[in-house]
């Protein structure tokens, strides 16, 4: 299979890869668009003429943002409450060109979940967006040229989806690999649109924004930024140099939401602005989409699985 390549390297940043696309008239929406990536995922489809809803726990958040950028707007949306979702999905009217589906929470450090009772990363990070896309499904076919986008990780590459026991029921909870299921969830779920909606005309790929300083490591202790190299002995943060700014960290986020470079393209995962290569998952490799993150069966089997939740 032949890797799809663009002219963007690692250190592009959002604004840099839609130079020169024009995005007016285009309707979008970023999930957790008020921070971190979000605001530069934002920033960079709006700055490209998209009219963009932020879909955000608190509305509020966004207010300098929204005055930032003027056509831009805030509506409530909580992901681990299905109730939520559907009323956002009410809310929706019109077409809808694109779903960056970028909201994402991590290492929750003890076992939560979600309104409907579901282990709250799982929740949050893939089944809220797999419910915003099938409740707004219709508004996408009405697109022109509807794309779905699904932010994961790098951590997809260590651990594949548990059928058995996608919960933490049965074994130990692992925040760390909790994320990293729910990630590999995200990579399946643009894998599962590829299969199930291309007659709708519907695209969706998945990527991993590399390592960013963000909020998103607010659940993270001391020790654990520091094996990561990302916080030095005296508690002050580093940044390594293979750490990317926000701006950088959103730019294959964008790449998939709109630039034409993709058209026709889907079901596939990108990192740093190019499809990734299919490795064996497990400890060691750092870049690469793992096989079980791509498997076509447990893509089918996580679709079937998330309608039955998702209804
Ligand atoms: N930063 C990195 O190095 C990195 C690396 C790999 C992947 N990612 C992925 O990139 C995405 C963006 O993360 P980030 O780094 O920008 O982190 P962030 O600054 O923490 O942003 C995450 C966003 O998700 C929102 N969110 C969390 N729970 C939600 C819920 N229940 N309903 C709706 N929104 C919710 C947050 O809203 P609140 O403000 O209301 O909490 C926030 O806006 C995530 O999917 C993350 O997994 C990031």
């Amino acid at each position: 299979m032949t890797l799809t390549t663009t002219p963007f390297g690692m250190r592009a940043t959002a604004a840099e890869v839609l130079r020169g696309v024009d995005l007016r008239g285009r309707r979008m929406i970023v999930t957790g668009g008020s921070s971190g990536l979000g605001v530069e995922t934002v920033r960079a489809l709006a700055g490209a003429g998209a009219e963009v809803t932020i879909a955000t726990r608190n509305p509020a958040a966004a207010d300098a943002l929204l005055k930032e950028l003027p056509g831009t707007r805030a509506v409530a949306l909580d992901l681990a409450d299905l109730a939520s979702v559907r009323a956002f999905c009410e809310g929706w009217s019109g077409p809808l060109d694109a779903l960056v589906a970028n909201a994402g929470v991590m290492m929750l450090p003890t076992r939560q979940v979600s309104a409907e009772g579901w282990e709250a990363q799982l929740a949050t990070n893939y089944l809220g967006h797999f419910a915003l896309a099938a409740g707004l499904r219709d508004p996408l076919r009405q697109a022109e040229r509807p794309r779905v986008v699904a932010v994961s990780s790098g951590a997809q590459l260590r651990a594949g989806f548990d059928f058995d026991d996608p919960q933490f029921e049965r074994r130990p909870y692992d925040p760390f690999l909790a994320y990293a299921q729910s990630k590999t969830a995200l990579v399946l779920f643009a894998v599962g649109i590829g299969r199930r909606w291309a007659e709708d005309g519907i695209e969706a790929n998945s990527c991993a924004p590399g390592w960013i300083h963000t909020n998103l490591t607010r659940h993270l202790d001391t020790a654990t930024m520091q094996a990561l190299g990302a916080m030095d002995a005296d508690g002050a943060l580093l940044t390594p140099d293979y750490y990317k700014t926000p701006a950088q960290g959103a730019a294959t986020t964008v790449l998939l939401a709109a630039s034409p470079l993709l058209d026709g393209v889907s079901g596939r995962y990108f990192e740093d602005n190019q499809e990734a290569e299919v490795v064996d998952g497990g400890p060691d490799p750092m870049a690469g989409v793992a096989r079980w993150s791509v498997d076509p069966a447990a893509a089918d089997r996580l679709w079937d699985l998330s309608l039955s939740v998702a209804r």
